[in-house]
């Protein structure tokens, strides 16, 4: 028997997540831009104290995590939503913003959830190209703005191409966004970028009512199997909406302990920053001693057209469209074979392309080398 699904379930992507998380893992994951340090064994005791409480829920309000915000942040308990991930709330948020007939604006390529807002709503998704250097084209983006739109989303560092733009470029632009129009500045990325102290969007918030910064512990704070984010917002309006469209008891006991614990060691995100930049910058170079350009990154994975993959891969005939194809599967497959995982750009939005995460200095050699060896072996492109 075939079920009859909804015609909203037709139209929802299916989110193309990463391989790499079966029984037959590649050893060196380089795919999802997790950080490749354990937790900390404070943040592994925090858990190991939840566990004895397992069989209660967990507390709706998170209290203990929402003060901890409240502290670290100065934003009133009462404008910080909690999820199951930011991703939680961000489709939490597009189910309470979003409708037929509104309108969601984001640049593209970006992150692959975005997509997924206006299909499930039934909203139109008004998509605007980076610009030549791959960053989001502020102007191009203001100018979509209409009366239909209901949202707007900044990626900061922006996922994949890695790359940043300035907090004063984003203040200008939120000047332009009528303020009851939502500015979601996904900041999943924030710490690693060096253009701006990550915190400085923060005092944004006194201004902009309208805006939400979502911020998650699935990167620097290495918990993305516990599965936590939050967001913090110039007014209560979305974290009450979210409420209403999401189940209770969302973020789970053990994911809350974790967090609060994580917090408290900002010595360590200091470092994990320290040595994740130390390891771009080795990067960058060997990716360029090789004949590639990676974009500037800014975040904790790098973007870059194969070799012989052109820049602008939109305007390509089917023949180089194969050809493209066929370098970016050659390439997974020889990195593959190699115990490299890494994610390709078609899937991404940008097919011939690579983001990588950066791993420890020993699973980036092991990339580097076999990057190497593939190139030679794949030859010739466009
Ligand atoms: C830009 C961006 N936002 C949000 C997320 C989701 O993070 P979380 O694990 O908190 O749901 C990711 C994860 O890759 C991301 O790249």
């Amino acid at each position: 028997m075939t079920l009859e699904l909804s015609q909203r379930i037709r139209r929802i992507p299916v989110y193309p997540a990463a391989d790499g998380y079966g029984a037959k893992a590649p050893d060196v994951k380089l795919a999802s831009n997790e950080t490749p340090y354990p937790p900390l064994p404070a943040v592994k005791q925090a858990i190991d104290r939840a566990i004895g409480s397992l069989n209660r829920y967990p507390d709706p309000t998170n209290s203990a995590l929402r003060q901890r915000l409240v502290e670290r942040y100065g934003v009133n308990a009462e404008r910080i939503a909690i999820g199951n991930g930011s991703c939680d709330i961000l489709l939490a948020a597009g189910e309470a913003l979003l409708e037929p007939g509104a309108e969601v604006v984001y640049a593209w390529p970006s992150f692959s959830v975005y997509p997924h807002l206006a299909a499930a709503s039934g909203a139109r998704a008004i998509e605007v190209p980076l610009d030549a250097q791959d960053c989001h084209d502020l102007e191009a983006m203001a100018a979509e703005v209409t009366v239909a739109t209901r949202m707007v989303i900044v990626c900061n560092p922006n996922n994949p191409t890695s790359t940043a733009i300035p907090l004063e470029a984003i203040t200008g632009f939120l000047e332009q966004i009528p303020p009851h129009v939502c500015v979601v500045l996904d900041e999943a990325y924030c710490e690693f970028n060096l253009m701006d102290h990550p915190d400085a969007s923060v005092d944004l918030l006194r201004a902009h009512p309208n805006l939400v910064l979502l911020r998650t512990f699935s990167k620097v704070y290495g918990l993305c199997g516990l599965r936590v984010g939050f967001a913090l917002c110039g007014s209560p309006d979305l974290p009450r909406a979210v409420d209403q469209v999401r189940q209770p008891f969302y973020c789970n006991a053990l994911a809350q302990a974790a967090a609060v614990e994580a917090l408290a060691h900002q010595d360590v995100v200091a470092d994990r920053v320290t040595r994740t930049i130390a390891q771009r910058i080795s990067i960058d170079e060997r990716l360029q001693a090789m004949g590639l350009s990676p974009a500037p990154s800014q975040a904790n994975f790098c973007w870059f057209a194969l070799q012989g993959v052109p820049r602008e891969t939109s305007r390509l005939d089917e023949e180089q469209r194969e050809l493209v194809a066929r370098i970016e599967s050659e390439t997974m497959r020889g990195l593959l074979e190699r115990g490299v995982l890494v994610r390709a750009g078609g899937a991404l939005g940008r097919p011939g392309w690579l983001r990588v995460t950066y791993g420890t200095g020993e699973e980036n050699t092991r990339f580097l080398d076999a990057l190497a060896e593939v190139q030679a072996q794949v030859g010739a492109g466009c």
